[in-house]
This record gives structure tokens, sequence and C-alpha cells, in this order.
């Protein structure tokens, strides 16, 4: 039996629905590269693409938007129940729960049509919880706009501007699908026992907000912070950081051993975004002066800035709140989530690793 540390290096899967090479840093959803998508394609597009294994005709994309506005409606008694849960509850915790009751005709295998209903409901939810932890009423989805430009709008209450509706676009389809990261290896643990997809991802939602994994940009936003308000240099501050142990957040990642190509992409995604250049300057700067003391203080570990890095910056240009963030990855990620929930059940068996017992032994 071989023991491997945080699964590092082992193959639980084969599968179509992505790829990923961490030496070149590339990224390809079913054979097309991920940054040539964020540049040209829609959400629907992508999100239809990898739940259905090829890119849809412009029929099927219509019929795809469609449907997913006909769902995006938050059922009365989730409304309910959304208004009766503590105030103080995360987002992530709201989102979950919220989830977790929303019932409809589920089973195994999992169905197109019930992905479809998660994809569809989750931004709902996320902008009815921030309109609420605002003080403020749900915004009603509104079906003249796409999955995107609707997300928007759900937040702020506002039309959103083209530019705006472009950068998130580009960043929630340059997250929506990674591979075997330990959110989606969890839904497919759970979807490996045949359970239905909700609970699938549900345990997805709770394993995506750790703060090694899909938490990360609130992170970085408070390693701006610091670096903002710090009274020593910024290279002082990262180098007591290193010292200390710390983890700068953003940087290092199990597979990618380069920039990760999400980070390059939303990198220049930041550039499209008027008024961000002193911002911009001065993400780049901070990088730049990471990497280099990431170098210095882990020699030969290759650390280099992480799609949260860039993702952090993003959602702070779009003046979404911090609390935002880790929510908005899963009105992408969901999509991944589900692709990879049914590509399980279609090849099914039950995941049962081993365990090396190191307790004490009888007398
Ligand atoms: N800052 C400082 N040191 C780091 C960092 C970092 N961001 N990342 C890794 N290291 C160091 C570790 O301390 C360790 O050093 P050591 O060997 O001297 O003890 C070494 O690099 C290897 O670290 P591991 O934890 O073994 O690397 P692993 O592949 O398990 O972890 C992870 C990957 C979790 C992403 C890690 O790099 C990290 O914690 N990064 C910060 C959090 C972050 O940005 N997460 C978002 C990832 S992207 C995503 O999930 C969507």
């Amino acid at each position: 039996m071989l023991y491997a540390k945080g699964l590092e290096n082992v193959v639980v899967a084969e599968t179509t629905i992505s790829a990923i090479d961490g030496e070149q840093g590339t990224l390809l959803y079913r054979g097309y590269q991920a940054e040539e998508l964020a540049k040209s394609a829609d959400f629907e597009d992508v999100a239809y693409l990898l739940l259905n294994g090829q890119r849809p005709t412009e029929a099927e994309k219509d019929d795809f938007s469609t449907a997913l506005k006909t769902m995006r409606p938050l059922p009365d008694d989730l409304k309910k129940l959304l208004a009766a849960l503590p105030k103080d509850l995360s987002m992530m915790d709201a989102l979950r729960t919220l989830i977790s009751s929303y019932t409809g005709k589920e089973g195994w295998p999992p169905q197109q049509q019930e992905a479809m209903r998660l994809v569809a409901i989750v931004p709902t939810i996320v902008a009815a919880w921030a309109n609420r932890s605002c003080g403020k009423d749900a915004i009603e989805p509104d079906p003249s706009l796409n999955h995107v430009a609707n997300y928007l709008y759900m937040l702020t209450g506002e039309k959103p501007h083209a530019a705006h509706i472009r950068a998130l676009s580009a960043y929630l389809i340059l997250t929506a699908e990674h591979g075997m990261n330990a959110s989606t290896f969890a839904a497919r643990v759970i979807a490996s026992t045949e359970a239905d997809l909700r609970s699938a991802i549900c345990g997805a939602l709770g394993a995506l907000k750790g703060r090694l994994h899909g938490g990360a940009p609130t992170g970085v936003l408070e390693l701006f912070s610091d670096i903002q308000t710090a009274d020593t240099s910024s290279e002082t501050l990262l180098r007591e950081k290193l010292e200390r142990g710390e983890r700068l957040m953003g940087f290092g990642h199990r597979v990618y051993k380069t920039t990760d190509p999400r980070a390059n992409a939303l990198r220049e995604v930041l550039k499209s975004l008027n008024n961000q250049e002193t911002f911009l300057s001065e993400a780049v700067a901070i990088e730049q002066l990471a990497t280099q003391l990431l170098a210095e203080y882990k020699p030969g570990r290759q650390l280099h800035a992480n799609v949260e890095y860039y993702a952090a910056a993003i959602m702070e240009a779009l003046r979404l709140k911090p609390d935002w963030f880790t929510p908005t990855f899963c009105v992408s990620r969901v999509v991944g989530w589900c692709s990879h929930v049914i590509e399980q059940s279609q090849d099914n068996r039950i995941m049962r690793p081993q365990q090396q017992y190191c307790g004490p032994k009888p007398d």
C-alpha cells in the first residue's frame, strides 16, 4: 500500500472535463484553453461545455440560457427559510443550508436538469443573503440579463456596466472548473456512495470554505491591507510574515509550479478595468516581491501567484464585499462540481482509501 500525505500525485479518477499542466501552466476545459474561453465566450457557453462535453450551437445555448433563467427565482419556502436563519451566519453557511433544503426530483444517477437548477439558484441565494446582511430586501432576478449580469444586478440593484460584466464573466469562467481540487474531490467522494447531487454539492461547499482553498481571497485582501497600513516597507512586512512561518495568501499551488494561468489571465482583465491603474501596479509589485521572497525563504518550492491573488483584486475592483468573495467562487465552481458528480456516476466505484495505523498495540 502507498501512503501519500495530502494525496499528492495520487490519481483518483479518469476525466474528460479538464486538464491541467502544472509545469507549463495551462488549463483546458474539454480540450479548449480556459484563458481563450474567458476572452471570447459567455459563462453560459462554458457551463454548457463543461456539463455536456461540447460547445452549444446557438439554439442549444438559447435553450440552456432560457432554462437557467426560469430556474433562477428562489422558491417561497427557501425565502422563508432564508429569513429565519440567524443573521450572523456566514454567507457560506447560509448558502450550504439553503442548498441542503432545495428539494426537487433527485436520486441516482444525477441528472442534467438538477445540475442546471443548482447552477441557476446559487447566484440568487448568494445575492439574497448579501442583501439581507445589508438590511435590504432581496432583488428578484431580471430575465432580460444573462447569468453574470443578473448576478451583479441582484447584488447591487443597479444595471451593471459592460466592463464589469466582462471582468466578472472572465473570473467566473476561469474558476468554473479545476480538476481534482479539495472541493471537487469531496463532491466525488460523496457521489461515489450514490448519494444525491445536492449532498455532494453541500460537501463541496464545506471544503471550499477553508482558507487554504476558496477562502484564500479574503486573506489576499488582508495582505493588501496589512501592506497599506504598515509603518514598515512591504519588503520588511513580507519578510516578517515569512519569518513567523505565515503563508502568503494567494501564492503557492499543489499542481502549478509556475504562475497559475488563471492569475495571468485575471491580471490582464484587471488592466481592462478603468481607474484601476494604481491598484494594478501595486498588486503587480507585491506579486513580484512576494514571488522573489518566497523563492528565497522556500527554495525549490516554486511558489507563484495562484488564481486567488488576482481574484481578490478583481472582486475588490468590482466593489464586491470581502464576505462575498468565496460565495462568488461558488457561483462558478458549482458547474465544475456538478460536471464531476455526473461523470463519477457514469463509471462509479465507491471511494474507499486505506489508513496506516500508528497507535498503541495490545500488550
Ligand atoms: N506562503 C508561504 N509558504 C508557503 C506557501 C505560501 N503561500 N504555500 C506553500 N508554502 C510552503 C509551505 O510552508 C511548505 O514549506 P516547508 O516545506 O518549508 O514546510 C512548502 O511551501 C510546501 O507547502 P505545502 O503545504 O506542502 O504545499 P501544498 O501543495 O500542500 O499546499 C496550498 C498548496 C494549500 C495552495 C499552499 O500553497 C497554500 O497554503 N497557499 C496559500 C493559500 C492559498 O492561496 N490558497 C488558494 C489556492 S488556489 C485554490 O484553492 C482555488
